[in-house]
């Protein structure tokens, strides 16, 4: 028998095979734990129309923030441009991430609806003129991740040469502010009080992520949802989740939770990669179909129906 390498506490995991700091893991743990009942009497094919900020999209399932996915393929596009794409053809929402303006006009420019996710730059200068830029472009809305603030060292982080500094308060309603008609989500709210903060400030929106486990141990964001939405029921903030939401039975229980709309985020990377537009539609369209499956033997016709009391956590 191979030796034990690590000489921890009997009945503890050996600590090769454990990362319990792995928000990912928790938060795919505790989707999977979560079933849900039937309720075919009276069912029918379900709708998923979603209305947001004024327009209308054929589904609840959103692209991602993606950002730095800048290598041209042999369409000579980006992934971020070929995901852009499949959002105009398919009708869904685009989010975009960090990216410099001149590569955000090119992705807007591929016709779809989309909101822009700008970084918590620590020159807010440069935030608000990425925010002018947005809107310019005909953003559908705008936001910062404000859960990106921190490096693994514990200091303010650095992308690409860039220095991002602390959100305060009186930074987002400043944000916001600089928005004016244009709807401002806060991207990266894992609980109640960021929520009324933002609340506070103004925001038309809240986008709850842990942002695939920038925080250790960060609880799964449907946990934060379920929180957010008992304590401030009747909010006006739309509420949007991310992480993990892999397929549309994941996307289901995000839903049927209290979110207004979902986004999914690795799970297209592999198609994205692969096929460009044409995989991102394919991952997309059987989500759909996912969905329209959950939503039809759970007795739930549209978005305005869901019902978190036909979910069961075991
Ligand atoms: C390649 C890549 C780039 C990302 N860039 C950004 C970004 O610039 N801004 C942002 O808010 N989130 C960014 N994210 C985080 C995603 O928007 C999302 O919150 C996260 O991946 C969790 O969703 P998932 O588990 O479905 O992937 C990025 C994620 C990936 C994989």
């Amino acid at each position: 028998m191979e030796e034990r390498k690590w000489p921890g506490p009997k009945g503890m995991i050996p600590e090769p095979e454990r990362n319990a700091a792995d928000a990912n893991m928790h938060n795919r743990r505790y989707l999977d734990q979560l079933l849900v009942s039937m309720r075919v009497i009276d069912a029918v094919e379900a709708d998923l129309k979603l209305d947001l900020f004024g327009k209308t999209f054929s589904s609840p399932i959103m692209m991602p923030a993606f950002s730095h996915l800048n290598k041209v393929g042999i369409t000579g596009r980006t992934p971020m441009q070929e995901y852009a794409l499949a959002a105009k053809e398919m009708g869904l929402v685009n989010w975009v991430g960090m990216e410099p303006d001149e590569e955000y006009a090119a992705i807007a420019a591929q016709g779809a609806e989309t909101v822009r996710i700008i970084k918590p730059f620590k020159d807010h200068d440069e935030i608000l003129k990425q925010i002018a830029f947005a809107k310019e472009h005909g953003a559908l809305a705008v936001g910062v991740d404000i859960d990106h603030v921190f490096g693994k060292n514990g200091r303010y982080d650095v992308v690409d040469g860039i220095g991002l500094g602390p959100v305060l308060f009186e930074d987002l309603c400043e944000y916001v502010k600089a928005a004016g008609s244009t709807p401002f989500v806060a991207k990266g709210v894992l609980s109640v009080e960021d929520a009324q903060k933002c609340e506070r400030a103004g925001c038309a929106g809240i986008f709850v992520s842990h942002h695939h486990g920038r925080l250790p141990f960060g609880i799964p964001p449907v946990i934060a949802l379920q929180e957010i939405t008992a304590e401030m029921p009747g909010t006006e903030m739309k509420i949007f989740v991310d992480c993990s939401i892999e397929s549309g039975y994941d996307a289901f229980k995000a839903l049927a939770l209290g979110a207004d709309a979902v986004s999914v985020g690795r799970g297209i990377l592999p198609g994205l990669l692969k096929e460009g537009k044409d995989g991102v539609i394919r991952k997309v369209t059987r989500m759909n179909e996912e969905l329209s499956e959950m939503m039809g033997y759970t007795g739930i016709p549209d978005l305005s129906e869901m019902d978190p009391s036909v979910l069961y956590r075991l």
